[in-house]
């Protein structure tokens, strides 16, 4: 997988690519990263990337010309052609785990990274072929952004994660139940380490107790009550069992109740 990220801060990567996740992945050679900066793609002696906008007002805005040249010059080595061209902003699709899915089949991916002010509105329409936001919120560029899209594709780069498992039970990954159709999103299970009493806080007995069909039962109850909990509206996409539906319905009687393994 290869990130060509555009930008006008190209120094902005150096820790979040020195560290964790990615830095592994680069050094295992399953990443690799290339940064663009803007500035290299102008034609003035000042480097000029941004100008003020048509019809007035405030703030400035990068204008179209370097970003155009940027992603022509990366595309130029690609004969065919159909790396998704990514605009970073708060307008795009929102950044959920089944777009992150849909990224990770692409062997090649191109970030820009706009800047909030504003971005020549040709770049959206003529350039980028996906624009991303990571949220409803307003940041005042797109490097963060890009940040969490590389973190949250790498992650599913096979051979990057050490427990390739680990990225299929997280939460909103998909479960590994072979013969069930993708889509299902239900939020992790709580998890524990030692030590097993901490300041009078217990660790439920159930996952002392070496019993794998009862700590099994357990962590899908605990997953299905903290998604009916903290994310209920997951809970319509999720394909129950009988068992799960029975617990669920227990729940919304008592969601007073501890869940026990037994339960249900
Ligand atoms: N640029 C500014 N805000 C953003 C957001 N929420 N997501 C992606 N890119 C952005």
């Amino acid at each position: 997988m290869q990130f060509d990220v555009v930008t006008i801060f190209p120094e902005f990567f150096g820790s979040i690519l020195a560290c964790g996740l990615l830095k592994r992945a680069l050094v295992g050679g399953q990443l690799t990263v290339q940064l663009h900066d803007l500035r290299d793609f102008t034609d003035d002696r000042h480097r000029t990337v941004d100008d003020r906008p048509f019809g007035g007002g405030p703030g400035m805005v990068l204008k179209p010309e370097p970003i155009f040249r940027a992603v022509e010059s990366l595309k130029a080595g690609d004969p065919a052609g159909n790396v998704p061209v990514i605009l970073l902003s708060p307008q795009g699709r929102l950044l959920r785990q089944p777009v992150v899915e849909e990224l990770s089949r692409h062997p090649r991916i191109v970030l820009i990274c706009g800047r909030y002010e504003g971005m020549d509105e040709r770049v959206a329409e003529h350039l980028a072929t996906d624009e991303i936001s990571i949220g409803d919120y307003v940041l005042s560029g797109g490097e963060l952004a890009a940040g969490v899209v590389m973190e949250c594709v790498t992650r599913l780069i096979p051979g990057v994660l050490g427990n390739e498992e680990s990225a299929l039970q997280d939460s909103f990954g998909e479960e590994a139940i072979p013969g069930q159709q993708a889509g299902r999103r239900v939020l992790d299970w709580p998890h524990y380490t030692r030590p097993a009493e901490f300041r009078g806080l217990c660790v439920p007995e159930v996952l002392l107790s070496g019993d794998h069909a009862e700590v099994h039962r357990w962590r899908r109850r605990r997953a299905l009550e903290k998604t009916w909990r903290k994310r209920p509206e997951l809970l319509a996409d999720l394909p129950l069992d009988h068992e799960d539906r029975k617990f669920l319905e227990d729940l919304k009687q008592a969601p007073w109740l501890p869940v026990s393994p037994q339960q249900g």
